[in-house]
């Protein structure tokens, strides 16, 4: 689907549809006809995300109106254009319209609803179809999009959005693969790939030099796979920085977590495709930081691993060393993600990474506290943790602050190592999250436990069932207004 600036007169252009926003109880002055009669009725409320497609009115070039539903003006901001958006172009999918204009007009005339709108038009465009052999959903889609708005930035801020929204596609293809197809080898392909064809440099260690290096406690969880692990490293370098900050983006990726010996019950087991989301995210958002050059430097980072009971296993009860020089009793094989994620955060450190933000599919028990709906944040710094906050109120990803306490770090002790890798029955996202704060040293850190969001059950009229790309939006927006 392409999606390009429109003219600023949307209500004579000719299209297949043209979607208003109609926000609630503040009928828009340019209503008339059947549309003014919806709306008195009552069956246009303008609730948020509320629909209505109506065929040739008068005083409309265009075929088709579909009333968008945007809630209370007070409420209304980026992240629901997004939806808003999002939803018009899964709604019109399917009913034969080639082209269509989205009008943000009057006061939602702003770069960042544009943005916003541009995500939202390439997102909900996408269905996890890439394995089906006939009648692709995503090929229903709506050939191409205008964003109509009076804005002088329109182009650009179309741009930032439809970059966005292409990285967050790529790390749901890569996501949405299945286990058998998508190994540590080929997801490491998937990345080359990317970075080739955006100029980043690119490097993936292998099994011998993780084992020079010293990485015991990735190469503990890959020894019971027939696959070799991949660690992946992917650098952005700005032409001309801003400052000394470099930012270190780890992303989790076991592309599948059976849960080794400590195996996982069968039942929902092929779930755990979705392990490798927080590193597909990483890989999409490296995409983005190509194309939008911010001034930061950065570095993205994906130990990719299988997670199998094989002959060769790790044992509860082994003690591996990490590449910290720290010891870790491995007392449950199916807490893998901070093993792999250890050793990430320590040669991040080594690359000279100042700031660390790792995303990982890392416990159940987050999905507990949180549900579906919230990412867990877990900070070592005030700072940086302000700064991911405000970059995710644009990108409209659900986050929620979670304490990382050092009473929390009395469940990891243990006689026989410097630290064991599960904690107690309770908090066990806490615990994990002091896992791994245990080898970020000082360097300013925020963990970002995605096991609730980075997969949808059940589809939304904004999103597709599957992968979400999160916290893609917010990586994004966190490199390019770094402070
Ligand atoms: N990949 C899982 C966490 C997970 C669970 C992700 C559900 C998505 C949905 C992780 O490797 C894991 O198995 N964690 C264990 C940790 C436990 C053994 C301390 C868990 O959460 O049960
Ligand atoms: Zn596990
Ligand atoms: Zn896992």
């Amino acid at each position: 689907m392409e999606i390009k600036p429109g003219a600023v007169d949307f209500i004579g252009a000719e299209t297949d549809a043209l979607v208003l926003i109609e926000s609630e109880g503040a009928r828009r002055a340019d209503l008339a006809g059947p549309l003014a009669a919806l709306y008195d009725s009552g069956e246009i409320s303008g609730k948020p995300l509320e629909l209505t497609l109506v065929h040739g009115v008068a005083g409309f070039k265009a075929r088709r109106v579909l009333i968008a539903g945007a809630g209370k003006p007070e409420k209304f901001d980026a992240a629901l254009v997004r939806r808003i958006a999002a939803a018009a172009v899964r709604f019109l999918k399917g009913k034969g319209v080639k082209s269509a204009i989205f009008a943000l007009d009057g006061a939602h005339a702003t770069a960042a609803n544009i943005s916003a709108a541009a995500i939202g038009l390439v997102t909900g465009a996408w269905e996890p179809d890439v394995h089906k052999t006939e009648k692709k959903d995503s090929e229903k889609a709506v050939d191409s999009f205008s964003i109509s708005a009076a804005l002088p930035e329109l182009s650009a801020a179309i741009d930032y959005g439809v970059i966005v929204g292409e990285a967050l596609n790529l790390s749901r293809n890569i996501a949405v693969e299945p286990p058998n197809l998508l190994t540590p080898t080929t997801m490491a392909d998937r990345a080359r790939e990317m970075a080739k064809a955006n100029g980043l440099s690119f490097e993936v260690l292998d099994r011998d030099r993780m084992a020079q290096l010293g990485m015991g406690a990735l190469l503990g969880v890959a020894q019971g796979s027939a696959e070799p692990p991949a660690f992946i490293v992917m650098r952005y370098t700005p032409a001309k920085a801003s400052g000394d900050a470099h930012l270190g983006l780890i992303g989790k990726g076991v592309t599948f977590d059976t849960g080794g010996i400590s195996i996982k019950p069968s039942e929902g087991m092929e779930k755990m495709k979705y392990d490798m989301a927080g590193g597909a995210s990483v890989i999409g958002t490296m995409q983005a930081i190509a194309r939008l050059k911010p001034s930061i430097a950065v570095t993205g980072i994906v130990p990719a691993v299988e997670n199998m009971p094989g002959g060769k296993a790790q044992r509860p009860g082994d003690i591996v060393t990490s590449l910290s020089g720290k010891t870790v009793e491995i007392l449950n094989t199916d807490a893998e993600g901070r093993l792999i994620l250890a050793d990430a955060i320590t040669y991040a450190k080594q690359l000279g990474c100042t700031h660390l933000v790792d995303c990982a599919t890392l416990t159940g028990a987050i999905v507990v506290a949180l549900g579906y709906t919230s990412s867990g944040v877990f900070a070592s710094d005030d700072a940086l943790l302000a700064q991911w906050m405000d970059a995710s109120k644009t990108s409209g990803e659900k986050m929620w602050h979670m304490p990382l306490d050092d009473d929390y770090r009395d469940q990891l002790k243990t006689v026989y190592a410097d630290i064991q890798n599960i904690g107690g029955r309770w908090g066990g996202a806490c615990s994990a999250a002091m896992f791994l704060k245990e080898f970020t040293g000082d360097t300013p850190w925020i963990h970002v436990d995605i096991a609730g969001t980075a997969w949808l059950d059940d589809p939304k009229p904004y999103l597709a069932k599957g992968p979400t790309g999160v916290p893609l939006g917010t990586f994004v927006n966190l490199a390019m207004n770094w402070k």
